[in-house]
């Protein structure tokens, strides 16, 4: 059969991001700029700036992904593009540098979900046994999906408010740790115990989360303490807010999974390469995929995983018609 080459580009937030993956489990090569060095002095992702970082990246990241994959454009059979969900500006960049490329050289392109991207790096280095339940943790969504089959996706749990990413970022910010919190907090809770009295979010039978409750409850002990005067041990805050956050995700996959009783689980999206996230769910679950941590955080290697299976039922977008979609959500089977 004939080799299969998909040149993948993923630009939803910060990271401008272009591989080029061969028959859906090999990645000839990934390149990622980040602006991580940018957004760290501010303390956040500023849009606007991320949108120009990737109009001044992404010609030298293509280049680079083609010459580390020892290929040329001409040995690309189609062009996988994240349309959404993520900041529009940024999608706009990856957006028309596809339509762009389709339209010189005649490619056809496949829209990708993100979150279906960051799913299919489980394929990656696996083959996975299905049914299959897997646990989306992003700076913007924290999902269980369960997969009766390859590419069928429904989604059987959420986060009521902040995600579980978003709500490391602020309790970094809380103890002024800098950005991005989620590998900071990694990071310090290293070196910390569990002391401070937190609650556990949303610990319910249920298969939604909260995490709105336990970042509020890191706000105010942070403010009781200093009115107090007493200096906040940055470890111990961590470990303790770590704990409380893991522990919940473990327990939602507990309970999803007797539920569903799928034959294997996953952990994906950027929370997925904590340490002691990756620790705890190796011991909880003896069926666990948690990807590498270079395809657990954005990366187009994801996205080009993701395309083969539109590739096979010849789904491709009319280029005309292609767009950013900032709020987009997973299409479930049963959806038109
Ligand atoms: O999947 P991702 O790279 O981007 C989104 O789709 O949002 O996830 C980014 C999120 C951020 O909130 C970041 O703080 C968190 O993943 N993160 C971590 C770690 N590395 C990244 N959270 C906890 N521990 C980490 N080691
Ligand atoms: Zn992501």
């Amino acid at each position: 059969m004939k080799d299969i080459v998909i040149l993948a580009v993923e630009t939803s937030c910060d990271e401008t991001s272009i591989a080029v993956v061969k028959n859906k489990r090999e990645v000839l090569s990934l390149v990622t700029n980040t602006q991580i060095e940018t957004f760290e002095k501010v303390g956040g992702v500023i849009p606007e700036l991320s949108s120009r970082m990737h109009v001044d990246n992404i010609f030298y990241v293509y280049k680079q992904a083609l010459n580390e994959a020892d290929v040329t454009i001409f040995d690309i059979d189609a062009i996988a593009i994240t349309s959404g969900p993520g900041l529009v500006g940024s999608l706009l960049v990856g957006v028309n540098f596809v339509k762009t490329l389709s339209l010189i050289y005649d490619i056809k392109v496949i829209e990708v979900n993100h979150l279906i991207g960051h799913i299919n790096a489980i394929n990656i280095n696996n083959i996975i046994t299905y049914p299959h339940l897997s646990l989306i943790v992003s700076g913007g969504h924290t999902e269980l999906i369960y997969m009766n089959k390859e590419f069928e996706y429904i989604k059987v749990g959420k986060t009521l408010d902040d995600a579980a990413g978003e709500c490391f970022d602020k309790v970094a910010r809380i103890l002024n740790l800098g950005y991005p919190g989620g590998p900071k907090i990694d990071k310090y809770a290293q070196f910390g115990n569990d002391k401070y009295d937190l609650p556990y979010p949303k610990n319910d039978k249920t298969l939604d989360f909260s995490f709105s409750g336990l970042k509020s409850a890191c706000y105010n002990l942070s403010n009781q303490l200093k009115m107090k005067g007493i200096e906040i041990d940055k470890a111990d805050f961590a470990c303790s807010f770590q704990i409380r956050v893991i522990e919940t995700l473990i327990n939602k996959v507990k309970i999803a999974q007797q539920q569903y009783q799928v034959n294997s689980v996953s952990v994906v999206g950027g929370v997925s390469s904590n340490s002691f996230l990756r620790k705890r769910m190796e011991k909880e679950f003896s069926n666990i995929i948690i990807p590498n941590s270079i395809y657990s955080t954005d990366n187009a290697a994801m996205i080009g995983v993701a395309a083969f299976e539109q590739y096979e039922r010849n789904n491709f977008i009319d280029v005309q018609r292609l767009n950013a979609i900032p709020n987009a959500e997973i299409k479930e089977e049963n959806e038109e």
